[in-house]
């Protein structure tokens, strides 16, 4: 090997290296600009928030299984990309239940949302608008329909909707009536927690709803001071649509009608005429039962794997299920998805758009409304990467042909063939 010359460092060259950048005023955007990825933003939610919220988002059913395998179908797929393709425009924009998105994205549903940041679905609906998503208000949510309508006015709205046995159908009737009123465009009926999951890890932090001073959280105050200065000093947490004190996820499960059915579901396509799907569905003889009912579509999901653990994963689900319903019924799909490229290989196997929970809950976690918008823009960013590298211009071109669902099998596949 050459030995190397050495010289002596010359002030000239030291100057032009110099970046001694003070710290800016904004802290939220210091803390984001080095979050590349959700992981990223996971990370410092962790950092930010109490363990008992952190976890409640983080964790999911028993022994997670349902949601480390949904991960891992992401992990295990491989793309099939074009290259020499013209790829100078790439578009993500689409329209799903009549919302113009500008990509295939929209926010899940998620209840005790202020428990994660004081900011909660009004911060969410803000971001979602300005990032051209739609936002998706839960039943359980903790800001009311009117509130997070008014925030972004201008953004598009879905509501959520658990079937409860509180006063016959009327709580359901009034909050159907209300999202309708203020804007709501589209009704996602949940019907995947007729009983609810165990989430381990609640269990364990002694979680409670809302967190109660002891001696634990005040010990973790002291090194996550700005969560706790916003808890303490915002409106109290409460169910804002369907009223009472925050409860456990489990307590609040006892209010949802167990008796449910494929008949109910009549009821619901009488009482709603804009866009509806059944969120929840797990496989594709209920997929095509729905539609028989009059439902719009379905959202492929097992909760995120926060309900039955070994579930079905929406991904292996989602082909057959396309070839089922055709084309033109709306099929979402949720559980695990932490990138665009997941979104982006989702859309290739039939999706129409994909829902994010958690990713949108560690964005919140990391910086309120900015982190959820950072979020955004970075399944923005590798949507349009991941694209540009397959030589897929438009969301709308790709198709199965574009994703081998597990590289093992597709490696198993090729050896066989040279055999
Ligand atoms: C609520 O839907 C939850 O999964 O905790």
């Amino acid at each position: 090997m050459a030995p190397l010359t050495h010289r002596l460092p010359a002030l000239a060259d030291i100057a032009g290296y110099l970046h001694l950048e003070l710290p800016s005023s904004d802290r939220r955007a210091d803390r984001l600009k080095k979050a590349a990825d959700i992981w990223d933003l996971r990370r410092i939610a962790r950092r930010r928030t109490p363990k008992g919220p952190f976890e409640y988002v983080d964790g999911a059913a028993e022994r997670e299984l349902s949601l480390a395998r949904s991960r891992t179908a992401y992990e295990e797929l491989s793309f099939r990309p074009g290259v020499l393709r013209n790829v100078e425009d790439i578009t993500l924009e689409t329209t799903v239940m009549g919302s113009k998105l500008s990509m295939p994205l929209a926010i899940a549903p998620t209840g005790f949302t202020r428990m994660m940041h004081a900011e909660g679905e009004v911060g969410g609906s803000r971001a979602a608008a300005k990032a051209g998503v739609a936002f998706t208000l839960s039943t359980m949510g903790t800001a009311t329909i009117e509130e997070v309508r008014q925030a972004a006015p201008e953004g598009a709205h879905w509501f959520q909707l658990y079937l409860t046995k509180a006063e016959g159908r009327g709580l359901s009737e009034d909050l159907m009536r209300r999202a309708k009123e203020a804007g709501f465009t589209a009704l996602m009926v949940t019907v995947d927690c007729p009983v609810t999951g165990a989430r381990h890890r609640d269990t364990r932090n002694g979680m409670t709803f809302p967190p109660q001073l002891t001696w634990k959280t005040f010990l973790d105050a002291s090194y996550r001071p700005e969560w706790w200065l916003n808890f303490l000093s915002t409106e109290p947490l409460g169910f804002a649509n369907v009223g009472g004190g925050l409860k456990s996820f489990s307590e609040i499960g006892k209010l949802f009608d167990r008796t449910l059915n494929f008949e109910d579901l009549a009821w619901l396509r009488r009482n709603w005429d804009g866009p509806l799907l059944v969120k929840g569905i797990q496989t594709t003889e209920d997929a095509v039962r729905c539609m028989d009912e009059g439902m719009d579509g379905v959202v492929l999901s097992n909760h995120g794997g926060r309900q039955l653990d070994r579930a079905p994963v929406p991904l292996y689900t989602l082909p057959q299920t396309r070839e089922a319903l055709g084309e033109d019924a709306t099929i979402l799909l949720d559980t695990g998805v932490m990138s665009g490229a997941d979104v982006v290989a989702a859309c290739a196997l039939g999706a129409d758009a994909v829902l994010i929970g958690r990713a949108y809950l560690y964005g919140l976690m990391a910086a309120g409304a900015e982190g959820v918008s950072h979020a955004l823009e970075i399944f923005r960013n590798e949507m349009e990467r991941a694209l540009g590298l397959m030589g897929v211009d438009s969301i709308h071109a790709l198709t199965p042909e574009h994703v081998d669902l597990d590289w093992r099998t597709a490696a198993r596949e090729y050896e066989r063939a040279r055999r």
